[in-house]
């Protein structure tokens, strides 16, 4: 018998970008309606890379929080070259860092001011390692002699693996994988490395970036890889296996940064996103495997409680695209593959 309703408790994205200002106002409704917790991205310009500077970040996502809402931000540190590891100490002490995010410089969008050399880090990454503070990491190489396609893979055997020979105690985070590569490394690897994964890497290939023409809705960073990688991904996702849990990567950028001769990486799925990832689930029939990886797993890789609320899905009609998001005189779009998606997010219990 097929399932037609589904209910998993609140889930938590563990990976999202809510930017600022006026964005930020627009997108965050969506991340709260759904997710009872976020890890928030520091990537904004400039970059947050102090406790005070997230902690004053933190206050302005509360401002634009609706009134109803029930959500909690998970800050993240920038790391630099320069970091101070006694501000990243303190700031996790006192609840106001969750984790350090790891670009390396000029990765992706607003990573210009991020890490050149990890031997920078030493100090930092022994600090981590020793209070136990997650290293969420972006996993590409930015040398441009490297393809696309393969930045992360030769991540993985140029610093990944070396940093996790060296910090063997230190929990890590390879957001975003998106490559059989970087499952079976975090598969070799102990219960402290782990992964997100995307739901629109779950669901689209390298292809659908060029489908009838270009295709700018689907270019992120990581880029997309071909469909072995897909599959390896859904694999993971559907294991049931505890290091791979849900983090949308939900990058917001108008449409007119996106629709460009030289257009901005980031897919915007926040609304989206539970019904993609049901939809995958459902399709690899194992949908009973979707509240470890959306809602579980996660919390406790992290350390934190499980949510108490419900978020029901059902399946049903196809889902139709949201209307696009105005944000003053701009417009930013929701992800929705081209084949149909038959679930949607049906009701929302918070406690
Ligand atoms: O596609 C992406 N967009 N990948 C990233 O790593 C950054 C993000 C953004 O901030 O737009
Ligand atoms: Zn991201």
């Amino acid at each position: 018998m097929s399932v037609l309703e589904l209910s998993i408790p609140r889930p938590d994205d563990w990976h999202v970008h809510l930017r600022d200002d006026a964005i930020l106002a627009k997108v965050i409704t969506d991340t709260a309606q759904t997710f009872a917790r976020a890890i928030v991205m520091p990537n904004l310009s400039p970059a947050v890379t102090t406790a005070a500077s997230a902690d004053r970040y933190r206050a302005r996502i509360c401002a634009a929080l609706p009134a109803s809402a029930d959500f909690t931000p998970l800050m993240t540190c920038y790391l630099t070259d320069a970091t101070d590891p006694k501000d990243l100490e303190v700031g996790f002490r006192d609840g106001i860092f969750t984790a350090a995010k790891l670009y390396p410089a000029g990765a992706t969008t607003n990573s210009h001011a991020g890490v050149t050399d990890l031997a920078f880090l030493d100090n930092v990454l022994q600090t981590m390692q020793r209070i136990r503070m997650p290293l969420l990491i972006h996993g590409e190489v930015v040398d441009p002699a490297v393809d696309i396609f393969d930045r992360e893979a030769v991540f993985i055997d140029r610093s990944l693996a070396p940093l996790v020979h060296r910090y063997s105690e230190l929990r890590v985070v390879l957001e975003h994988v998106t490559t059989l590569d970087g499952v079976e490394f975090v598969y070799s690897q102990g219960p402290n490395v782990a992964a997100t994964i995307t739901p629109h890497h779950l669901m689209i290939n390298r292809n659908a970036i060029f489908r009838g023409g270009i295709r700018p809705h689907f270019y992120c960073l990581p880029i997309a890889k071909r469909e072995e990688h897909r599959l390896a991904l859904r694999r993971a996702a559907c294991s049931g296996n505890a290091k791979f849990f849900l983090g949308t990567d939900s990058a917001p950028h108008l449409l007119s940064d996106k629709e460009s001769a030289c257009g901005c990486a980031g897919v915007y799925n926040s609304a989206t996103s539970m019904a993609c990832y049901a939809q995958v689930f459902d399709e690899e029939q194992c949908l009973e495997r979707l509240a470890g990886f959306a809602s579980e797993f996660g919390a406790d890789f992290y350390g934190l409680a499980r949510n108490s609320g419900t978020l029901t899905l059902r399946k049903g009609a196809t889902l139709a695209a949201p209307a696009d998001i105005n944000v003053g005189g701009g417009k930013i779009r929701h992800f929705l593959p081209d084949d149909p998606v038959s679930w949607h997010i049906d009701s929302l219990e918070s406690r």
